[in-house]
């Protein structure tokens, strides 16, 4: 098992060294990723009194990841991806494209300030593909993404509200998703309520995990365990960006169904 697996397995997740062959990605892509952002179809993504414009698929590559000739997605990133998650010829799907701004997160109109605050001093943490539904935001596992891989598309200090992760959450939620779901046949999966295994694991692993922030720079890369509790941290005070902010290319495909979305590697 090489470093990256062991570190990736062991703690949810990974970074890259600056590889020549996502860095042409990168170089071809940004023109692509800041067109998005000034879009107007993408305007509904403006979060926050405008610090977070969170990009959802807003990315124009094709299902190789190609965008502005850029080629197919390739680097060490993704031959990790194939190799030591053994997930290969799926579609990637449109990245998203993530950026904030100083002052991140200012509060939106008429939100509690519970909501506010666990932005603020909770990084906003989640697990991904458990959506909120309904005014009670009850949660249910909707979305079944195989990983995170981000790559940040320009310069921005490790402060710039960087992604934070916490390690070894990912088999905590394992655990709990796991219990949940016992006895239940996984297509029904998605019709359970699972909000309060969800915020008790959460709270545990407040208490028992670590928080790390990951920094990278253009043409490295990160990976996240699609378990693993992450968010965003707020923009610290001093922390500079160029006139992009803080962009971050996430793709999170689906390659594969609720149960290996619980039991894959
Ligand atoms: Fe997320």
């Amino acid at each position: 098992m090489c470093n990256h697996a062991k570190h990736f397995f062991e703690r949810g997740w990974c970074r890259f060294d600056h590889d020549p062959r996502l860095s042409a990605w990168v170089d071809a892509a940004l023109g692509a990723a800041r067109a998005s952002r000034l879009e107007t179809a993408q305007a509904k993504w403006l979060r926050y009194q405008e610090t977070w414009f969170a990009g959802v698929n807003a990315l124009a590559n094709d299902a190789s990841g190609n965008v502005h000739d850029s080629g197919p997605l390739s680097g060490a990133a993704i031959d990790f991806i194939a190799d030591a998650l053994g997930l290969r010829d799926f579609v990637w799907d449109a990245a998203q494209v993530s950026i904030c701004y100083p002052g991140y997160p200012q509060p939106m109109p008429g939100e509690s300030p519970g909501r506010t605050r666990f932005r603020r001093e909770r990084d906003a943490a989640h697990v991904d593909g458990l959506l909120p539904e309904g005014l009670q935001r009850r949660r249910h596992l909707r979305e079944f993404h195989g990983f995170i891989l981000g790559i940040p598309m320009v310069e921005f200090d490790a402060g710039a509200a960087p992604f934070v992760v916490w390690e070894g959450s990912h088999e905590v939620m394992r655990d709990a998703f796991a219990s949940c779901f016992e006895g239940i046949a996984p297509a029904l999966w998605g019709e359970q309520d699972i909000t309060a295994a969800y915020h008790a694991a959460r709270e545990q692993v407040f208490v028992n995990c670590a928080r790390v922030e990951i920094h990278a720079r253009p043409g490295q890369a990160f990976i996240a365990h699609r378990l693993a509790l992450h968010g965003m941290a707020p923009w610290r005070d001093g922390a500079r960006a160029g006139p992009d902010g803080r962009m971050i290319c996430y793709f999170r495909p689906d390659p594969f169904g609720p149960y290996e979305w619980l039991h894959h590697a």
